[in-house]
């Protein structure tokens, strides 16, 4: 398993995570699918207080019983006030039975809200000891700086982003290099376009890459992974519902792509693009509405 180090940190993570969201198992099937990873060398698992996951992360962790697996979360735009803000991770901790947080996400940007007001909270959880890093998601560059500039001391050490052979766009808005430049870690979320690379209408592009993970004795799924966390700053969370996705995803951080294979990559992803959930200009709009809140509600019954 390769590792890497989180942001400017001296604490190195396993190039791929396990994800977790839909992952609606049972306890013992969680358990099978973590351990896969963890015997395969994966020490990061990425859940969030929306997914509805970090319940089931915690039985699972306490049941392996390693205190070595970094658990990541996030906290859902409806709670980025400052005291909603240390609730919600009061919250989490309670539900994953864990007294420390090891990477807890913004979970995407929220104009509503001013940025100092979020972050002098996470700053009070990091003094506190209830979280150890502290990360953002889908945050653009600059909405990374302004975070970042809001900090009195501590640092944004990753962004999590979409990020895949199908979804290449933070290539073109330069967020790839703005992280590789300033040593902040990329995790790439829905890493295998959540799911669309087994689309039939993408069987070319997956077929290539089986052939270009032959010589290696690698798969094509492998393929996609590698080329991904081949990008210096780039970990990656595929999220997998077997212990057999699970341990072939680990297997994707067990070998290098050489440059050549690299660039043929990149020449066969040209022409396929994954269906987005939505579009830039919604997302963007988004960023300025209490939208948030309506999902909370949706996902938990009552506006929390
Ligand atoms: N921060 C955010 O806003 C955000 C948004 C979305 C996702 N995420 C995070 O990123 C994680 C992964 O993203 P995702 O769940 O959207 O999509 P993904 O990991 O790109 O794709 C998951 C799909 O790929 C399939 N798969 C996984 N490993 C496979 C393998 N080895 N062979 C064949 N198929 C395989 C899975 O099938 P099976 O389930 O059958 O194994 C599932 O259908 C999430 O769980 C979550 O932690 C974060």
């Amino acid at each position: 398993m390769e590792y890497k180090y989180l942001g400017r940190t001296k604490e190195r993570i396993s190039a791929i995570g396990i994800g977790t969201w839909q992952l609606d198992l049972n306890e013992k099937a969680a358990h099978e699918i973590v351990c896969s990873g963890v015997d395969n060398g994966i020490n990061l698992i990425d859940t969030a207080e929306i997914y509805g996951t970090e319940g089931i992360v915690g039985k699972v962790l306490d049941r392996i019983g390693r205190d070595d697996i970094h658990v990541a979360s996030k906290v859902w735009p409806n709670h980025f006030h400052y005291q909603d803000l240390i609730d919600a991770c009061n919250g989490s901790l309670k539900r994953l039975g864990i007294k420390q947080i090891w990477l807890y996400q913004l979970h995407y940007p929220n104009y509503t809200v001013p940025i100092e007001d979020t972050m002098s909270a996470l700053e009070h959880l990091q003094k506190e000891g209830k979280i150890r890093h502290i990360g953002v998601s889908n945050f653009s560059a600059k909405e990374l700086e302004d975070a970042q500039a809001a900090l009195n001391h501590g640092e944004v050490v990753s962004n999590q982003v979409e990020y895949s052979i199908l979804m290449r766009e933070h290539e073109e808005d330069g967020l790839v290099d703005y992280c590789k430049r300033n040593n902040i870690t990329l995790i790439a979320y829905s890493p295998l376009g959540e799911g669309q690379l087994y689309e039939r209408r993408n069987a070319a592009l997956l077929s290539g890459l089986d052939a270009i993970g032959e010589p290696h004795g690698k798969t094509g799924t492998q393929v996609a992974l590698n080329w991904l966390i081949s990008k210096k700053p780039v970990v990656a969370i595929p999220k997998a519902s077997s212990a057999k996705h699970m341990a072939e995803n680990a297997g994707a951080a067990t070998f290098n792509l050489t440059e050549g294979a690299i660039g043929k990559v990149d020449e066969l992803s040209k022409g396929f693009s994954k269906r987005p959930l939505m579009g830039r200009h919604v997302r963007k709009l988004l960023k300025h509405t209490t939208f948030w809140h309506g999902i909370a509600a949706r996902r938990y019954g009552q506006d929390q």
